[in-house]
């Protein structure tokens, strides 16, 4: 008798401890959760809690009706104000995206709970939508975040989300919330040098903007690009672009080779030499910027250099190739060897002398440019292409399926393209844009500064 009352007992006491255990458990939670809920809000509080007390304080000196009066001004002149708005709305927008960004990395399963969603250092509007500075917590990692980016977009209703991982601390990422497309029906971008009297090629040269509205320049000293898209993407325009920073470089040479024969036309008055839509002509020039190449590295062996640099004062040489497929399709065979051998061993061995190839093709199949070619080329822009396998030809292999995929560009969109540099994740940007008229008022002024350099120096021979 006295047993069982005992063992009834301690199941009763034990049953007590649990449910307890449970209560505390759940208040913990419920603690975590208030708190949680409290700190998403902090901002806005701060700023109830310091207008609260400056009407208590207005209205224990002045009375309730001045109090109120007080705090009305104040809201007032802080919205009239436009910095003062702005700033405030800025920081309430900005609020609430850091609390919907907490709740989304909860939900996608980045985050265990409260407290532990990756934290938002700062929030930056620009033109794509909101970029994110983000540290992500102990335990965690930016690839785990990359990973569940397509579900913390969904729970953001945003169209796309894009982690870049920071090089230098692993913690560390910039995250893209894309909400719409900047480059969707907006006008073609002047080129901001268009105006220049005189451009260096040493200098990075402006190409474009990319999605945050930043400007994209290329430093195409030691480097080689290469463009592809379909017909009417914009990569004559891409090049047109580079031609006028070439042009305006008095101390730079440049070299056409022009498949259309019309596309780089305007350029011709100050080029060394142009090449049409002929094999022979376009194995003679590159033959001939071979030679250049060559005795470039004697002088530079002579000096005991191994590679040109800008104090020497020696010309950089810019050939530009537009319609490569062209070339490299060639009905004769042995044309078509030569000139892609002779353009292969330029792409490879011109950057140390100074030679720059910009190549654009209109293919870009791997039967047309084969991916050891390809490879060559530090700078990469896959402009609108017809398939992600032809994307992928020009940016290397599996950038399409890892959110850069040129055949996704919208046809309208000319001028968009992803750009690959240097082994870096391929950034979508929109190509600065030279107007026919543009591009005629460039090549004159370049053509003149020429001939004036040309005739100072025989006067000074
Ligand atoms: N960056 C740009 N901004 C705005 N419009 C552009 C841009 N680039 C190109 N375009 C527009 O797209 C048209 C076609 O461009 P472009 O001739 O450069 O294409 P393409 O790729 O060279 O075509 P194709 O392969 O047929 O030679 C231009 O005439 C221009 O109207
Ligand atoms: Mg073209």
């Amino acid at each position: 008798m006295f047993r069982r009352t005992s063992v009834v007992h301690l199941v009763d006491e034990l049953g007590r401890a649990q449910r307890r255990e449970r209560a505390r458990e759940d208040v913990q939670l419920l603690l975590v959760g208030v708190a949680w809920a409290l700190w998403g809000v902090r901002v806005e509080l701060v700023l109830v809690v310091a207008l609260a007390a400056m009407q208590r304080w207005v209205s224990g000196m002045l009375g309730d009706v001045v109090g109120g009066v007080a705090v009305a001004v104040i809201i007032a002149a802080a919205m009239l104000v436009r910095p003062v708005r702005c700033a405030l709305l800025g920081l309430l927008r900005a609020m609430r995206l850091r609390r919907a960004w907490a709740r989304a990395t909860i939900d996608s399963g980045v985050a265990s709970g409260p407290f532990r969603a990756p934290g938002v250092w700062s929030v930056t509007r620009v033109p794509a939508g909101e970029l994110l500075d983000v540290h992500v917590r102990r335990g965690q990692s930016v690839a785990e975040l990359d990973n569940r980016s397509e579900h913390v977009a969904a729970c953001l209703r945003a169209r796309e989300v894009r982690v870049l991982r920071d090089r230098r601390d692993a913690a560390r990422a910039s995250v893209l919330v894309v909400r719409r497309d900047p480059f969707e029906g907006a006008d073609p971008i002047a080129w901001p040098m268009g105006e220049a009297s005189a451009v260096s090629l040493w200098e990075p040269i402006p190409v474009g903007v990319d999605e945050q509205g930043e400007g994209v320049v290329l430093e195409l000293v030691e480097r080689n690009i290469l463009l592809g898209g379909e017909p009417g993407a914009g990569k004559s325009a891409a090049l047109s672009v580079l031609l006028a920073a070439g042009a305006l470089d008095p101390n730079a040479r440049l070299w056409l080779l022009d498949g259309k024969l019309v596309e780089l036309a305007a350029w011709a008055p100050v080029a060394q030499r142009v090449a049409g839509p002929n094999g022979d002509q376009a194995v003679e020039l590159l033959r001939e910027v071979r030679g250049v190449m060559e005795e470039r590295y004697r002088e530079l062996l002579a000096r005991g250099l191994r590679k040109i640099r800008r104090e020497d004062g020696l010309p950089l040489h810019l050939v530009v190739c537009d319609e490569l497929a062209f070339y490299l399709t060639l009905p004769d065979k042995s044309q078509r060897q030569e000139f892609a051998e002779l353009l292969r061993d330029l792409v490879a061995r011109g950057r140390a002398a100074g030679v720059i190839v910009c190549a654009a093709t209109q293919k870009p199949g791997t039967d047309v440019v084969p991916s050891a070619l390809r490879d060559l080329f530090g700078f990469r822009l896959a402009m609108r292409c017809t398939t992600p396998q032809a994307s992928d030809t020009i940016l290397g292999q599996g950038w399409a399926s890892n959110g850069a995929d040129a055949s996704e560009i919208p046809g309208a969109q000319r001028g968009v393209g992803y750009l690959l540099a240097e082994g870096e994740r391929p950034i979508r940007m929109r190509g600065y844009y030279l107007a026919d008229d543009d591009v005629a008022a460039i090549a004159d002024r370049a053509a003149s500064q020429r001939t004036d350099a040309w005739l100072a120096e025989r006067a000074e021979a």
